[in-house]
């Protein structure tokens, strides 16, 4: 019987997994079904007990169940842990295992640009859930220092004495988001300034030689400013098929390539 796959989130329709699912499924020779499902916003956790007790093989989570499926796992991986989101479920042995490819999705982007990460200075823009899902990915790839900047300087804070202990390796700061100052190999915008249309205004004593929205698909106001400075840029495209890449190796035991899908 040809396996069942699922997208789940609210609202559901943007949602491009199904596409990117069934072309790696072509790429690869495999057959597989994959679905968009709508959950009510406190229904999530049946909606996913039942695709599972149906027989469903695996699910992404999106936007907002990410940290409900990390609540409703029974084994997580250590990235799923440390972002404490899930955006990929599947089950064995009978437990609903959890884990987090967003953060993987983003460096195997970035590294397909063949902008490096081997000891670089990264700046992430906000302290959400976007930011705490790439950190760790990010230290594992090889960067040498992160500052996390923030509007709000002690969601900031927060999140840097959470993280610290996973990623000791790293000298990890945090700056106010109006005081930026400083010099990046990389500056990676992770706020929802762009989702919500609204404008991010960088000081121009801020450095910066590769700039990545991981919005994609809207107007960026970060963009604009890379493209005034005449930084290398890009949009969150590559970090979604990355993502998915990396769900689509869990689950079918193959990677599809990265560049043959931007
Ligand atoms: P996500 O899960 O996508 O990270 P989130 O947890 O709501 O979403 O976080 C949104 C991030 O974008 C926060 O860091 C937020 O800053 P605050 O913590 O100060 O709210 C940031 N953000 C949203 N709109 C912004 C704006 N217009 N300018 C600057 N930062 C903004």
């Amino acid at each position: 019987m040809v396996k069942r796959f699922a997208v789940i989130g609210n609202p559901i329709e943007q949602s491009r997994s199904p596409e990117l699912h069934f072309a790696f499924a072509k790429k690869l020779g495999i057959e597989l079904d994959y679905q968009k499902r709508l959950a009510p916003i406190d229904a999530f956790a049946s909606h996913v007990t039942d695709f599972f007790a149906q027989g469903g093989s695996g699910m992404n989570v999106t936007v907002p169940f990410k940290e409900q499926a990390y609540a409703l796992c029974d084994v997580l991986t250590e990235r799923a842990q440390i972002a404490k989101a899930v955006n990929t479920l599947w089950q064995q042995d009978g437990k609903l295992h959890g884990d987090n490819t967003d953060g993987q999705g983003l460096v195997d982007a970035i590294l397909a640009l063949n902008w490096s990460l081997q000891d670089a200075r990264i700046l992430i823009l906000g302290a959400g859930g976007a930011t705490r899902g790439v950190i760790y990915p990010l230290v594992k790839a090889g960067a040498k220092q992160i500052v996390i900047a923030n509007r709000t300087l002690q969601r900031a804070q927060q999140l840097q004495s959470d993280l610290k202990g996973a990623v000791p390796e790293v000298e990890l700061q945090v700056m106010e988001l109006t005081a930026l100052s400083g010099e990046f190999d990389l500056v990676i915008n992770a706020t929802s300034a762009s989702l919500t249309g609204e404008a991010l205004s960088l000081p121009p004593e801020l450095k910066f030689h590769h700039a990545y929205e991981m919005a994609y698909g809207k107007p960026s106001t970060f963009i604009d400013q890379a493209k005034a400075r005449g930084v290398p840029h890009t949009e969150g495209f590559g970090m979604l098929v990355g993502q998915a890449i990396e769900a689509f190796s869990i689950w079918h035991g193959v990677k599809p390539e990265l560049k043959d899908f931007l």
